[in-house]
């Protein structure tokens, strides 16, 4: 699959839920409306969504919600797709999660060919942790995210940096993270669907963060890439790799390799734009894959150059109405 400007898509993203156990403030509102069961995909439905997307050239696959371990027997969808790791077909199947259920299912993920994983963390002290994501328990998370490690698995930490919230105590999440042998990536908020807070007062630039690291750290840009938007430098104090993920004061679309597909079937070409292509009716309308593989093709020909995010006062509307947990981040 290549789009209008000679990129290469080789990823996807599937948000296998849109429902959550946190509320972060950044990303939902406390009250939430989550899409009716009844739009949602089947787990047999996202199978042969996903590996339409792999006889179509996808290699690296991607599950994400929401929280994708609070669906239901979500570990049936891992296990019939690690059918298309055993092949070679598929060249990674990964899950970025918020920690709280890894207890419950490292292990299982390890075995379906889970490699790494990405856990959201954006602070490691308790009133912090529950004042950011509202619902969750920081200690599940850690031991979660130990449980991982123990089954094998490459964790990534990735944080997202908040003005006054865990901006001083990025340091020591750093040097935490790779105390631990794991990596860690900071993010910039992305203004995405409305949320009950103001983005103006949690958005911190990464170039400031990062500025104010180089007076700590030595910091290397390294040739480091996980096929997605974050750039690595390494670390010489703790010997590891640190990525930064900067839609907002610096766009990376020009190497985007990636779309979307939400818990209904509906694909977006892009994380920033709304435009998107139904694809649960074609994928009910006949058990052949033709027209749902055709509808995929014409999407593709619209992915659009990139998205365009700003947050400041004067900007201080989402730029899409939809949050990251409804299309996966
Ligand atoms: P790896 O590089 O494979 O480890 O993963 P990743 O960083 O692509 O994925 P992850 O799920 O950990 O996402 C981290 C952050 O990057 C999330 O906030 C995503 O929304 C954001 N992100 C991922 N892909 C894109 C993209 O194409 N555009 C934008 N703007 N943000 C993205
Ligand atoms: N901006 C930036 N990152 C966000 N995430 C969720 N909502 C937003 C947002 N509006 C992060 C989560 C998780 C990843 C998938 O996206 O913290 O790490
Ligand atoms: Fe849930 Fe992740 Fe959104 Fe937090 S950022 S509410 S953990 S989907």
């Amino acid at each position: 699959m290549i789009d209008p400007f000679g990129r290469s898509i080789s990823y996807v993203r599937v948000s296998v839920t849109d429902r959550c156990d946190f509320r972060c403030v950044y990303c939902m509102p406390e009250h939430m409306n989550f899409l009716p069961k009844a739009d949602v995909l089947s787990l047999e439905e996202l199978d042969r969504l996903c590996s339409v997307f792999i006889e179509k050239g996808v290699r690296r696959l991607r599950l994400t919600g929401g929280e994708p371990l609070v669906r239901r027997d979500i570990m049936k969808l891992f296990r019939g797709l690690s059918r298309h790791l055993d092949t070679g077909a598929l060249q990674e199947m990964t899950i970025t999660t918020n920690g709280s259920q890894l207890q419950k299912y490292a292990a299982e993920l390890a075995d379906c060919g889970v490699k790494r994983i990405n856990v959201s963390l954006d602070t490691r002290d308790d009133d912090k942790f529950r004042a950011i994501t509202r619902w969750g328990s920081l200690d599940k998370v850690l031991n979660g995210i130990d449980a991982a490690r123990k089954a094998g698995i490459h964790v990534k930490i990735n944080t997202v940096a908040l003005r006054g919230m865990n901006e001083d105590e990025i340091p020591e999440l750093i040097a935490w993270a790779h105390g631990d042998g794991m990596d860690i990536t900071l993010i910039e908020t992305m203004p995405l669907g409305e949320v009950d807070a103001d983005r103006t007062d949690q958005y911190l630039p990464l170039s400031l963060v990062r500025a104010r690291l180089s007076e700590m750290f030595t910091l290397t840009p390294s040739d480091k890439r996980t096929g997605g938007p974050a750039r690595y430098v390494h670390v010489a104090e703790t010997g590891g790799q640190l990525g930064f993920i900067t839609p907002l004061s610096h766009n990376f679309c020009e190497s985007c390799n990636r779309v979307r597909i939400t818990c209904t079937g509906t694909l977006y070409m892009c994380l920033g734009q709304e435009d998107a292509a139904d694809l649960r009716a074609p994928l009910r309308a006949s058990p052949d894959n033709a027209l749902l593989s055709q509808a995929i093709d014409e999407a593709i020909l619209r992915k659009p150059k990139g998205h365009d995010f700003v947050i400041d006062r004067r900007h201080n509307r989402p730029a899409v109405g939809r949050t990251m947990s409804l299309t996966g981040g």
